[in-house]
């Protein structure tokens, strides 16, 4: 296939979950409650910044409160906790985000530990991690795999029996992500396989998979061949490469080679433009959803 028809348009699929999640603010700020979210950042990585500041913005076009709280990157682990607890403790907060990455000096998980799971609308915290493994429904589903999955979904990808390759096994993408499609449900049910560093023949795996969903980072990694005319690929990778041609020197890419992969798989997410905006939509919805539930 070689129009642009396989394309899967995470920014209109984006707008749709928005639309909803709107509709659930208005019956909430009907009742009194304004849905609060919080974003912690520390230190001034610049990517960092970018993803909040997206984030702040798509809270305030939907009538999220949002508030941002920036440190240090000296910022010792005692005052990150203490603000934390501060968020914890604010009953105008709903959701609390802290960005990663958290300067090494800092124990991350210790912070993800401290987020109440009740707030903890990134799912990040263990006991929302834990969840989704047990596909309990009342989990945080971490925002970027929830997105990924939202999207086959909406796009009609028939998931239960299919053979998904994840690339990559992070906490924020890979392992979710596989705790998720393995679930025994109608919109999950599917045979996982996750490569990562020390597998072998991962061409060949990937070659098998009806779904591929490359969270690696590692810039273009998967090849046209790689798939088949019934692949479908989901390209979660944001990497920076250098390129002579643009003004800064360097440009985003994903861990797609998407020039090569577009013409040849059934499926596939743009990059920018598919699953990025999808992860700042399951956001909001998370935030609406720890509202609702903390104050029915
Ligand atoms: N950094 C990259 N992705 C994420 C995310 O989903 N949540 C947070 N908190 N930090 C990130």
């Amino acid at each position: 296939m070689s129009s642009v028809s396989n394309l899967i348009d995470g920014r209109a699929i984006a707008e749709q979950l928005h639309q909803e999640t709107t509709a659930r603010i208005t019956t909430l700020i009907a009742r009194g409650v304004q849905p609060g979210l919080a974003f912690v950042r520390v230190g001034e990585d610049p990517a960092s910044q970018v993803y909040v500041g997206m984030k702040e913005k798509v809270s305030k076009r939907l009538g999220i409160h949002s508030t941002t709280h920036v440190l240090s990157e000296h910022a010792t682990q005692a005052e990150l906790l203490a603000l934390v607890a501060r968020l914890n403790a604010d009953p105008a907060i709903h959701g609390i985000l802290v960005q990663a990455p958290i300067p090494s000096h800092i124990d991350s998980s210790l912070v993800y530990r401290s987020v109440s799971p009740e707030k903890d609308v990134d799912g990040f915290h263990p006991m929302n991690v834990g969840k989704v493994l047990l596909g309990d429904d009342s989990a945080f589903v971490s925002c970027t795999p929830a997105g990924v999955h939202e999207l086959l979904i909406r796009s009609g990808v028939k998931l239960p029996g299919a053979e998904v390759v994840i690339l990559g096994r992070g906490n924020i993408v890979g392992k979710p992500m596989a705790s998720i499609l393995m679930q025994k449900s109608p919109h999950a049910n599917a045979t996982v396989t996750v490569c990562h560093s020390s597998s072998r023949h991962v061409a060949e795996t990937c070659r098998r998979a009806d779904v591929i969903i490359a969270a690696m980072g590692v810039a273009h990694f998967v090849k046209a061949d790689m798939v088949h005319s019934g692949s479908v690929v989901m390209d979660v990778g944001v990497n920076r490469i250098a390129d002579a041609t643009a003004p800064s020197g360097t440009r985003l890419v994903g861990d797609v080679d998407f020039a090569t992969v577009q013409p040849k798989a059934r499926l596939i997410t743009p990059n920018p433009g598919g699953v990025g905006p999808m992860t700042i939509a399951m956001l909001m919805r998370n935030t609406v959803r720890a509202a609702e539930d903390l104050t029915h």
